[in-house]
């Protein structure tokens, strides 16, 4: 963390005990309390990666089938067989990278068969068991990204697949030499070189990716990194594809050990191997199996999620020190490539299919954690929210014609402006909310300077009863204009549906500036951003 990000963490946490402190000897008031912020633009800190706000689409229930790709000849409007809707929809994201095709199905999909004029039909057995026509392969993956305008994360098979067929796929993408592969992938209809940003050397191999030890993980991921080569001329020296290894999955023993071994095999690399990322996932669950609901919950649950979300700070705290023993210049990136709330299916679908709705709670849980990234963001240069349709904490949710926006995917657009912005540090008095046992912050808040100069501000109230007047103290900057836009429901378990697409969706906010003061007022239950011109 950089010397400015450090400060102010200190200063939120010297702030938040003395919030603590005051508020257990008053009673909870009803009416807006006030919260004084303290932003200082002169200073400012890491890039904020715009790879953070990065996606994750699996070949997984309708993730990929129907969420995306419904094929050519569909009646629903495509564009070779992607889903128009689902395409405007993503653009207006920026989806900078997603990472495909699993998950737990890469360990398991051999590329060959998602390519060609005959596709192989297979099985997935990780998820529901169902046949796997393979009719979105690679040609269709690469189409999605230049229709949406993103970048590959591509995953490969280190578990069930051989570092043979591993670099014969990456020779198959990105060579513009006239090989034998490439010379099939210009039949297959694409004669120029693709370009993959990410590769993902396995998924989870301490579990669905091949259960295996973090030492025998080592020396599958040397060979990989080692023969597993992006040929692509305009990777050679700019964008260099990254390789991400696998990384921990949690904070226990196992987990730093799993760190420990990859990172301080990293310290002494030799030239034939290396890495640029270490993923890690880390799912919103509070226990396994995921047994919240979706849907119909009330505060004590709203709670009790936000509470288990925050533990992303302790988590990337734990691992970020082992990182930074080995890696102290921060070389290697930390990837949280599968995050998100995971509850239990929504009844009446496959349970393999990981259905679930999207509330105002997952809207406030996405910023908490985009907040957490941005704060770390000298370490995590991406993530990777699990996943983009109709799977988990999904950003759009489609029945056959028929699609909705959830408030999660509000929240990501909300926060374009902080992709590659630069971090500026915030101090404030969190306060607390209080429900039963559990204490939180009732404000969370981060700041940033886009490259023209305007300073974006992203607060979230988490109390879900009281507004909160807020007063920030603007340093380094001369105000002229400050606009915003806010998210909230009614209700804290507030969904959109195909119905009622409109119940959570951003709303203009007023915010006043005197002088060098901005003064505005958080709802209950809130995610608003503002931008600040000067
Ligand atoms: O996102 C669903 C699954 O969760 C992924 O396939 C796997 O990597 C993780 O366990």
């Amino acid at each position: 963390m950089a010397l400015d990000q450090r400060v102010s963490l200190v200063l939120r946490l010297l702030l938040v005990g003395l919030a603590l402190t005051s508020v257990a000897s008053t009673a909870p008031a009803r009416a807006a309390e006030k919260v004084a912020l303290s932003v200082d633009a002169s200073t400012t800190g890491a890039k904020i990666d715009r790879n953070i706000f990065g996606q994750f689409a699996e070949h997984l229930g309708h993730g990929l089938y129907d969420g995306i790709w419904v094929g050519p000849d569909s009646t629903i409007p495509n564009t070779r067989g992607i889903r128009n809707d689902v395409v405007a929809a993503l653009k207006a994201l920026r989806v900078p990278i997603v990472r495909w095709p699993g998950g737990c199905f890469a360990d398991e999909y051999h590329w060959r068969n998602g390519i060609g004029a005959q596709r192989v039909l297979t099985l997935n057995p990780n998820w529901g068991g169902v046949i796997e026509p393979n009719a979105f392969g690679t040609h269709e993956f690469m189409d999605f990204l230049g229709q949406i305008g993103s970048e590959a994360y591509v995953s490969i098979n280190v578990g069930s697949g051989t570092a043979r067929e591993a670099a014969e796929w990456l020779e198959y993408m990105t060579t513009k030499e006239s090989t034998t592969l490439a010379k099939e992938r210009a039949a297959n209809g694409h004669p120029a070189p693709y370009e993959v940003g990410d590769l993902g050397i396995g998924n989870e191999s301490w579990a669905c990716g091949g259960n295996m030890t973090p030492e025998y993980y080592l020396s599958q991921l040397k060979i990989y990194s080692r023969f597993v080569r992006n040929f692509n001329p305009a990777q050679q020296d700019k964008k260099q594809m990254l390789k991400i290894a696998v990384g921990p999955g949690g904070d226990g023993p196992e987990w730093t050990e799993w760190t420990e071994t990859i990172m301080k095999a990293y310290q002494h690399h030799e030239w034939s191997w290396d890495i640029n990322g270490l993923s890690m996932h880390s799912y919103t669950v509070v226990r396994w199996p995921p047994s919240f609901a979706s849907v119909r919950f009330g505060e004590t649950e709203y709670t009790q999620i936000l509470k288990a979300t925050l533990a992303m700070e302790d988590l990337i705290n734990k691992h970020s020190a082992i990182m930074d023993k080995y890696d102290p210049q921060k070389r290697v990136a930390l990837v949280v490539d599968e995050w998100g709330a995971w509850y239990a299916p929504l009844p009446g679908t496959n349970p393999g299919f990981l259905v679930q709705q999207n509330s105002l709670r997952d809207a406030i849980l996405a910023a908490l954690n985009l907040n957490i990234f941005a704060r770390h963001a000298d370490r995590v240069r991406g993530a990777n929210i699990a996943q983009m349709v109709n799977v988990l904490q999904a950003m759009i949710m489609t029945d056959k014609e028929k699609m909705v926006l959830t408030p999660t995917y509000y929240v990501f657009k909300m926060y374009v402006p902080f992709q590659d912005a630069t971090f500026v540090p915030v101090a404030f008095d969190a306060g607390t909310y209080t429900k039963g046992d559990i204490k939180l912050p009732r404000v969370d808040a981060i700041a940033a300077r886009d490259t023209t100069g305007k300073v974006w501000m992203a607060m979230t109230n988490l109390d879900p009863n009281q507004a909160l007047e807020v007063e920030a103290n603007l340093a380094g900057i001369a105000p002229k204009s400050a606009t915003g836009e806010t998210l909230t429901a009614p209700k804290v378990d507030s969904v959109n549906t195909f119905e009622a697409p409109n119940t959570v969706v951003p709303k203009p906010v007023s915010a006043k500036l005197q002088g060098s003061k901005l003064i505005l007022k958080l709802e209950p239950k809130s995610v608003t951003v503002i931008a600040v011109e000067q």
